[in-house]
């Protein structure tokens, strides 16, 4: 993957005016995202849908730029989905996920005519109940669970489940089947994951349908890794999808739920250099750097796998000679051990006040980012007027409004 290019003056710029850690999301790299995924799968012969999952990246500016490319929004709880319908999303196009789901926010997503995709028996429950003084029918997704995948494993309804599901709706005209779901986890590298789900789809499709049901929707999920040719993808899910086109007339669109995908390659953390050490290890000395931004800005997206880092001056003419990139292992600022961004990442020499960027730090960053011995970093959008800042950095007054001294 190409990294964003910002030139040493521009990145001491931003640091002077919004300071230092500091998020930057390049908005056309951000649309081109949404853009090439979309491209990837609109051949596929049924009409596509692609929601952004929220939880990924929830900046409401992100967001929005999202909706403007004519996303819909997955959300897992009420405040995204009232973020969602903040931002303009009409219910229609909000798919409400997650294993908990509250009365009144069922409630609000029942009322309004979002898609609440069933996660469990309790919660369906919750629906009849609510459905029946209802003056529309509760617009329902049905969760398959992904009982090969452990950990994914629990969100949902297996097999047999699923089936008592599908008899239960079809028996209460106060429910509408309008989607079939599933998603089987983060960062999939096969695309065959995605031809099996879809296969099972199909099958549940063929149950509801004997049923009388005919769900408008197929939703294979989330999971697609960035910065990969999702041609494949697209075609393992058309191919188990075809049988559809035969007996469901019309046939149902296919949503996909990109996070990562879509935001990771749009987002760097811009950090500056805070101190070089040596550092004594296995009868060598190596050179360590510390950061002031780490895993309280970037955990856990660190902690799967390291994120591509660069020294600034590496993507403009004055680039030192590459024979002067040595390993380094590279630390955030907090008191704890696993603050490391990189156990050896091949950069210049560096010295404090260099800067140094994480790559690809767009996804389950900003969303999961804590407030543990540091305040949290502020955002910059480079959009095609220049920067804006479209969070500032938190404060410890932000940290520390809520207390109450008895
Ligand atoms: C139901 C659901 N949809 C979509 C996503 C987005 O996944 P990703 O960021 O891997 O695309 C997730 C993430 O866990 C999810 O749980």
């Amino acid at each position: 993957m190409t990294h964003i290019p910002l030139t040493s003056a521009a990145t001491a710029d931003l640091l002077k005016t919004y300071g230092s850690p500091l998020f930057v999301v390049t908005e056309s790299v951000l649309r081109q995202s949404f853009r090439d995924f979309s491209r990837a799968f609109s051949g596929s012969g049924f009409p596509v849908h692609v929601a952004f999952s929220y939880k990924t990246n929830y900046l409401p500016a992100l967001c929005a730029i999202l909706h403007n490319e004519g996303a819909w929004a997955e959300v897992v709880s009420g405040m995204e989905y009232r973020l969602a319908r903040r931002l303009g999303t009409p219910p229609g196009e909000i798919i409400f996920n997650g294993p908990w789901k509250t009365r009144d926010e069922l409630e609000t997503a029942l009322a309004e005519g979002a898609c609440i995709v069933l996660d469990g028996f309790d919660e369906l429950d919750a629906v009849n109940s609510l459905a029946k003084d209802s003056t529309r029918p509760a617009k329902l997704g049905l969760r398959l669970a992904c009982t090969d995948n452990n950990g994914w494993s629990r969100f949902g309804f297996a097999g047999d489940d699923a089936a008592r599901v599908l008899k239960q709706i079809a028996g209460n005209p106060a429910l509408d089947l309008h989607m079939l779901h599933s998603h089987y986890g983060t960062n999939l590298g096969d695309p065959d994951i995605y031809g099996n789900a879809a296969a099972r789809l199909v099958q549940l499709a063929e149950q509801a349908r004997e049923l009388g049901l005919a769900p408008a929707l197929l939703d294979l999920g989330g999971g697609f890794p960035c910065g990969v040719d999702l041609t494949a993808y697209a075609k393992a899910i058309t191919d188990s999808l075809r049988p559809l086109t035969e007996t469901s007339q019309p046939p149902p669109a296919l949503v996909l739920e990109p996070g990562r995908a879509l935001v990771d390659p749009a987002m760097q953390l811009v950090c500056t250099v805070v101190a070089v050490k040596d550092m004594p290890g296995g009868g060598i000395s190596r050179r360590a750097l510390i950061l002031d931004g780490g895993r309280n800005l970037l955990s856990p997206a660190c902690r799967e796998t390291p994120r591509p880092l660069s020294a600034i001056g590496t993507d403009s003419n004055d680039q030192p000679p590459p024979s002067s990139y040595t390993p380094a292992a590279v630390f955030g600022p907090l008191c704890m051990p696993e603050d490391m961004l990189h156990d050896a990442a091949l950069l210049p020499p560096l010295a404090p006040g260099d800067t140094v960027l994480v790559h690809e730090a767009g996804a389950y960053t900003v969303t999961q980012s804590m407030p543990f011995i540091r305040p949290g970093a502020g955002v910059v959008l480079m959009g095609p007027d220049g920067p804006a800042l479209i969070r500032r950095a938190e404060t410890d007054e932000d940290l520390f409004s809520r207390d109450i001294l008895p």
